[in-house]
């Protein structure tokens, strides 16, 4: 079946069966590879993905269940220039990553807490990374990332 959908902010159209999932649409039929497959059963978030701001399991989530809506991937999140945005950069100053793994599944959800939040307090961050694991680092220099993150973009005059 025929799907559109607005992806990283550009629309597409896409052929895809009925049945398959998000996550297979995103990396088999359109080549996007940086949702990861983890558990695939909705317990890991390594395929985390924002559709219409909210952070939803690609792996869950069947291929038409994005029509007409707006899907950002990890593959949307980057600095102006291209390279990785202030969050990304703060999760390896952490030493947040290590296999790399989880990553993109945490920083997706790291920025929708950012994008409701400035001022997060430590329960609203553990909360909003708690459907993410990771098996490396802990927790502790994730939370302290998206913590740094946050007091930087709440900083008066800061532009991303
Ligand atoms: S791969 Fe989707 S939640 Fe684990
Ligand atoms: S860095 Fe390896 S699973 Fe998180």
């Amino acid at each position: 079946m025929k799907i559109d959908f607005v992806l990283n902010g550009q629309p597409v159209a896409v052929e895809a069966p009925a049945s398959q999932t998000l996550l297979q649409l995103l990396r088999e039929g359109l080549g996007l590879t940086g949702s990861k497959p983890g558990c695939e059963i909705g317990e890991c978030g390594a395929c985390s993905v924002l559709l219409d701001g909210e952070v939803v399991n690609a792996c869950l989530t069947l291929a038409p269940q994005v029509q007409g809506r707006s899907l950002v991937t990890i593959e949307g999140i980057h600095a102006a220039d291209g390279g990785p945005n202030d969050l990304q950069v703060a999760l390896v100053a952490a030493g947040a990553v290590q296999c790399g793994y989880c990553t993109p599944g945490m920083v997706m959800a790291g920025e929708a807490l950012l994008a409701r939040t400035l001022t997060p307090s430590r329960d609203e961050i553990q909360a909003a990374i708690a459907g993410n694991l990771c098996r490396c680092t802990g927790y502790h220099q994730i939370v302290a990332a998206i913590e740094a993150t946050a007091r930087q973009r709440a900083r008066p005059g800061v532009v991303r």
